[in-house]
């Protein structure tokens, strides 16, 4: 994959960017080249406040290519996403994307998700583009009810839509792991597929390793530049020092080291 080809950076429009819960925005931006954009894929989304020169990585939630628009769903979590919640509709925004690799393609496969936090947003357009041609069970884990805000947008989808809260106040009550330790002798799968909090995806890794299931997953790493130059993204794996933004997002998590 030659992602100098692919990516854009470009100048573009805010077409929304609303407020979901007391963290989390839907922001939508106009778009018009779709042809290359896969799930997993991100974008690095400038901040448009002089005293934050770096873009920020955000996956890539949905798209609609009738309404030309593409949508990403951020926490606000540090100063830059904190500026990106005060823009408004119509303000420009520079970008660059989409940006990285994807989990690749799949036909009739029983495909197990397990995503946490933010990265249930780019596992919601994995899930959109081949629930229809494969069985996906998507297993997900929230703090509380009120952080599902895509709750509605799953429920929408021909999936095994399991939740997971912390305080049970929607779904199984514990962790997507408590979930898999009772009910994976159940089920049987290709694949698995995660994104989340290192702790959850290395932890199912030790279950999906256990019954050999291949299993992907989609890293989160502070990024500089987002291109590959500025190595700010770099992991250590088994096959050398290997870059998020270039060489992932997804790894394979044989590949991976956990320390
Ligand atoms: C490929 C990729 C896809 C992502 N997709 C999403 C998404 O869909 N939605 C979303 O809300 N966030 C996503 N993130 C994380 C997002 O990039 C960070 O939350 C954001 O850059 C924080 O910027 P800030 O200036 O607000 O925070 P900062 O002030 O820079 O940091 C605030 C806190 O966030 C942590 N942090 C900063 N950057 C990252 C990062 N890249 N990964 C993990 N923790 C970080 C810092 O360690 C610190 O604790 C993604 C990151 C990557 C690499
Ligand atoms: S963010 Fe600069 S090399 Fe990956």
């Amino acid at each position: 994959m030659n992602l100098k080809q692919k990516m854009i950076n470009s100048s573009t429009k805010i077409v929304k960017n609303k407020k979901l819960n007391d963290r989390q925005y839907l922001l939508e931006i106009q778009w018009n080249d779709f042809h290359n954009i896969k799930p997993s894929n991100f974008f690095m989304i400038a901040i448009n406040n002089a005293s934050i020169v770096l873009k920020r990585p955000i996956a890539i939630f949905d798209y609609d290519t009738n309404k030309k628009t593409i949508s990403f769903i951020y926490n606000v979590v540090g100063k830059g996403t904190l500026n990106l919640s005060k823009l408004k509709v119509n303000d420009k925004i520079s970008v660059i994307g989409p940006i990285g690799n994807n989990f690749g393609e799949y036909k009739n496969k029983n495909i197990l998700i397990v995503c946490g936090g933010t990265g249930i947003y780019p596992m919601y357009l994995f899930a959109k583009t081949f629930s229809n041609l494969n069985k996906i069970t998507f297993l997900c884990g929230v703090k509380t009810k009120s952080n599902l805000t895509i709750y509605n947008h799953l429920k929408k989808l021909n999936i095994n839509l399991i939740t997971c809260s912390d305080d049970g106040t929607i779904g199984f009550k514990g962790n997507p792991i408590d979930w898999l330790n009772k009910n994976i002798d159940n089920y049987t799968y290709d694949i698995a597929l995660t994104c989340g909090p290192n702790i959850l995806m290395k932890l199912t890794y030790e279950i999906t390793k256990s019954k050999n299931i291949k299993t992907l997953a989609s890293l989160e790493k502070r990024m500089g530049c987002g291109f590959g130059v500025c190595m700010a993204c770099s992991i250590k794996t088994k096959n050398n020092m290997r870059r998020v933004c270039v060489d992932g997002p997804v790894f394979d998590m044989d590949e991976l080291i956990y320390e």
